[in-house]
């Protein structure tokens, strides 16, 4: 049996060149380890962007290299020493370079068991996580604090939103569609919307919120940082969890004003980066807290309703989630 892959054959930006469909022999199975079929995969492809440009400096890319991070999927085979492992249980798994295929060879003590493989579970590990953990660890968010929240519809910002009114906090959430609006009302936990379409972000903020940002979590970067970071209020504190617009640009922006501590000295403010894998030894914790938000109810999980279906779609899956259009998280059913 053949298991097809999406590699990263050569470091370039634009993804049609960077990147091929091969075909591979399965390897044989270790004692300890199980076969995974692929399921559904989730698509990360502001982050994969940067890794087939050749840009994150913590991953060793080796040609031809299978990429994608999240999936889930079932056990189909297992090593002659597991034990206590099904065929046909459903698990997630997480690591670079795993996704992108139709089958993976894991260690049978990394298994994470799900109740079933639907791709609300690959949206909460580890995007989920992220979000959490963005919240608990960097913004360290208090109970009614005012929040306001970048790509709010997107995969990670739909579940920052939920979890930031989960403490009772003002929710403003931002995006750029008609259709985020109503995904984001139908979440039932944010306060205030601001389309970028219809409405200034910068207006708004400065007229309703001036000075009264407890907490920024900004996935996008330039402008929208930029505002963020004016509106802060005292002991204020911007997070950046991602820089989508930044990262379109062939570089970073070069822009000429005054260093970035002339915005929050005088009110003790503070700009800090989130960045998931280096919160590794949280994961359990947090995955544990958030599958069961999820299956009591608490935590609604949004998939984007486009139906990207193979392999061959991931490609088209990621120019839709860098085109903007998406909402909720991507996933690719394979
Ligand atoms: N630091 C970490 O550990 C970590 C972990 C997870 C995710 N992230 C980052 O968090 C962000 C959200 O990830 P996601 O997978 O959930 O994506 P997403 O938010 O579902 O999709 C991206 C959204 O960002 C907005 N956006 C603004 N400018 C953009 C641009 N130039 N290109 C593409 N999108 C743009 C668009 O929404 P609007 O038009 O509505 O603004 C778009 O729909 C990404 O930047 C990702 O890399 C970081």
């Amino acid at each position: 049996m053949k298991n097809k892959q999406y590699v990263i054959h050569q470091f370039h930006e634009d993804i049609r060149l960077a990147t091929k469909i091969i075909e591979r022999p399965i390897p044989d199975l270790g004692d300890f380890e199980v076969l995974i079929r692929n399921k559904y995969v989730g698509v990360n492809a502001i982050y994969d962007r940067e890794l087939y440009k050749g840009n994150v400096p913590y991953i060793k890319v080796e040609f031809p290299s299978v990429f994608g991070v999240e999936a889930v999927g079932e056990i189909v085979a297992k090593g002659d020493l597991v034990e206590g492992i099904q065929l046909g249980q459903a698990v997630s798994t997480v690591k670079v370079g795993s996704a992108y295929q139709q089958f993976q060879v894991v260690d049978a003590s990394n298994i994470i068991f799900i109740p079933n493989a639907s791709p609300e579970y690959l949206a909460i590990n580890p995007t989920g996580i992220s979000a959490h953990l963005a919240l608990e660890q960097v913004a360290d968010l208090q109970e009614g604090q005012t929040v306001v929240v970048s790509a709010a519809a997107g995969g990670l910002g739909h579940i920052l939103v939920q979890l930031c009114k989960m403490k009772n906090c003002q929710v403003i959430a931002i995006c750029g569609s008609e259709q985020k609006v109503e995904m984001l009302n139908s979440l039932n936990c944010c306060d205030r919307i601001i389309n970028y379409r219809e409405e200034a972000i910068a207006e708004v903020l400065n007229k309703e919120y001036n000075n009264n940002i407890d907490v920024a979590i900004d996935s996008v970067g330039g402008q929208i940082f930029d505002t963020f970071l004016a509106n802060l209020a005292p002991l204020g504190k911007l997070i950046v969890v991602g820089l989508a617009s930044e990262l379109s640009r062939d570089r970073f922006e070069k822009i000429h004003r005054a260093r970035v501590y002339e915005s929050i000295y005088w009110k003790g403010a503070s700009v800090q980066c989130f960045m998931n894998h280096l919160y590794k030894d949280k994961h359990p914790e947090a995955r544990n807290h958030l599958f069961s938000l999820y299956q009591n109810g608490n935590l609604q999980i949004k998939i984007d309703p486009s139906s990207f279906q193979g392999i061959a779609s991931i490609q088209a899956a990621s120019q839709y989630l860098l085109a903007g259009k998406s909402c909720g998280k991507v996933v690719v059913a394979l």
